[in-house]
Formats: C-alpha cells, structure tokens, sequence
C-alpha cells in the first residue's frame, strides 16, 4: 500500500534528525571535523579585524570547522552565541570576552554539556577557575606599565606638573580595566604626572576622536595623551589636528596595540610611543583546541611575547607588518 504523503514527510524528517544526531554527536559534523564555537566582541578596531582574520585562517589551516559570531561588542550577543554553540554541540568553545564580569551562568551550562572553553585575549573575573580550561593572551597589565614607565622617561627632566588624558577602552573590559591600573601604577609614584580627564571612547577611532574633542574643549592644558589602543588614539589625532594643535609635538601620544596605521603615524611623528599588543592568536588557540578536544591537559594562562616602538622601531618593522 502506497504511503500517505504526511507520512512520508514524518519518516523523512525522522531520518534527517537522525542524521544530524550522528553526525553532530560530539562535537563533529561534515564527516567528522572538529568543531570549534568562537564568539568573537566585534570588528570595533584594526587589532580586531587582525585577530578575527587570524583565528579564521587559522582554523581553516588545521582542518578545524569554525562556527564564528560577532557580538558587536554586546555581552548579551556573546552569551546567546556560547547558548547557541552549546545546543549545536560544537566540541569546544573559545571567546573573547567583552566585558570581565557575568559570565558564571553561561559557563556553567558549557561544563554541564561537558564542552570544554578556552578564554581568548580577554579574561573573566569568574571565581571558579574549573569554568574553562585555559587563558590565551597578553598581560594588560603590563602594557599600561609600560606605556607609565615610557611617559615616566619622556618626561623625567619637566619641572611642573604633566597634564594627561586618558581614552579608555570599552568600560568593564579587562583591557580597559589593567591598562588603566599597570599605567595608574607607575605614575603614581610622581605626583607631577597627573590624569586630569579619563573618559571610555570604546575602543573605537569615531568615539576616540569625540571624546578628545570634548576633552580639548575642556581642559585648559594638555600635556600627553594615553589611548588604550591605537584606533582610539588615530581618531584622537583628526581631533588634535582640527582644534589647530600639533600631535606628537604639543600633545604627546602613547598608545596600545602596534597596527599599521599607528605604526605609520608614529613613522611621521604624529604618535610618540606605541606598546605592542599581540592579535595573532590563531595558531596557538587551534593548537589548544586539539589538545583540550583531545582531553589533554593544557597550562592555565598562556601570554603571548610582545614589544614596543619608538619611531626607529616602527619604520624599521613597516615594511613587513601583516596587520
Ligand atoms: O582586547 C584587546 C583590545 O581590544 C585591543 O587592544 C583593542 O584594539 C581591541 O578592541
């Protein structure tokens, strides 16, 4: 007897949902790919668009199956992503956190579902460190030190007070967050270095160049300023140039990141210092992808080498920067 047609559909998607569960069961599909879940902040900055090509080209290179999204910079986005990499059963899941704090719930459901995360770039504040398997990054902290100990140098002789502002990056971000404390920490120890305006410009060039608009209208005296990345300290120079002043000569620049455009800026003497900071992370997370996928045991925090430019630094690396 022939089949009904409504039969014939039940039946049908019956065999397909059966599929599925094959072949996404633990964490494959495609006929048995690793499956990696990476829910990326956003394309906010040049650093993010290198980051996010790296991590794409790698997975592609070592055979991974990328499932990529991006949060625009929202920590709600980021966590219906890790939900929706979680119902997908991916085998493993990695992000760059947006933010420090909030993330206790989502990572919990990651661990019920027995799919294991690696942090990239950002960390959580989470007090439970069994959340997630490992941390894959720069040292932040660090790179506010250093940009402190270069302002510290430059300005070591000024007699009077030095006027800084500062543009910080996105508010809660752990970038945000230890490249304000590691700088904090070195000036203070002079009090003529003085923060007289700290605002976040979201680690964007637009919001970088808005908000030293304000601050040039608002401070009377500005001797340098501290970007937390590049594309905030970019924008901020449109702003210095229109309001008639000279960057690099009557406000001094020291930024955070080491793209080519800042790279270039600090060539023409338009920035003064950059601290590098590292995007090309891929090749290491896929290779900590197969090791956690694998079950093996892989170290807590892995910090990635970085160094910084001054202006001989940065037109003698120009010619060969990939980013
Ligand atoms: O988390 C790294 C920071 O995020 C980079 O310094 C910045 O450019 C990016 O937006």
């Amino acid at each position: 007897m022939a089949r009904k047609p409504w039969t014939a559909i039940v039946a049908g998607v019956a065999g397909l949902l059966l599929l599925t569960a094959c072949g996404g069961g633990g964490g494959t599909s495609g006929g048995g790919a690793l499956t990696l879940g990476f829910a990326q902040v956003g394309a906010e900055s040049g650093w993010r668009t290198a980051n996010t090509k790296s991590i794409q080209e790698s997975a592609k290179a070592a055979g991974i199956e990328l499932k990529f999204s991006d949060a625009q910079q929202k920590q709600e986005n980021q966590i219906a992503a890790i939900r929706s990499y979680i119902q997908q059963k991916v085998k493993v899941i990695a992000f760059s956190p947006v933010v420090e704090s909030g993330w206790d719930t989502v990572l919990k459901e990651a661990k019920t579902a027995n799919i294991p995360v690696i942090l990239t770039d950002r960390a959580v504040d989470s007090a439970d460190k069994t959340l997630y398997k490992t941390f894959l990054g720069s040292d932040f902290v660090a790179e506010g030190k250093k940009a402190g100990e270069w302002l510290a140098k430059e300005f070591g002789s000024a007699t009077g007070d030095v006027s800084i502002v500062e543009l910080q990056g996105t508010t809660g971000s752990a970038p945000a967050n230890d490249r304000k404390k590691g700088f904090a920490d070195v000036i203070a120890s002079n009090p003529k270095f003085k923060v007289v305006a700290s605002q976040t410009g979201e680690f964007t060039r637009a919001k970088g160049k808005e908000v030293m608009e304000a601050f040039l209208k608002s401070q009377p005296k500005i001797d340098v300023l501290y970007a937390h990345n590049d594309d905030m300290a970019l924008g901020a120079i449109e702003a210095i140039e229109a309001a008639g002043k000279v960057p690099g000569k009557d406000i001094k620049i020291v930024s955070v990141d080491g793209v080519r455009d800042a790279l270039q800026a600090l060539a023409d003497g338009k920035i003064n210092h950059v601290v590098e900071c590292n995007p090309l992370l891929g090749p290491q997370l896929m290779d900590l992808v197969k090791k956690v996928a694998a079950g093996e045991q892989v170290p807590p925090r892995i910090e990635t080498t970085e160094t910084e430019f001054d202006q001989a630094a940065a037109k003698a690396a120009l010619p060969q920067r990939q980013y």
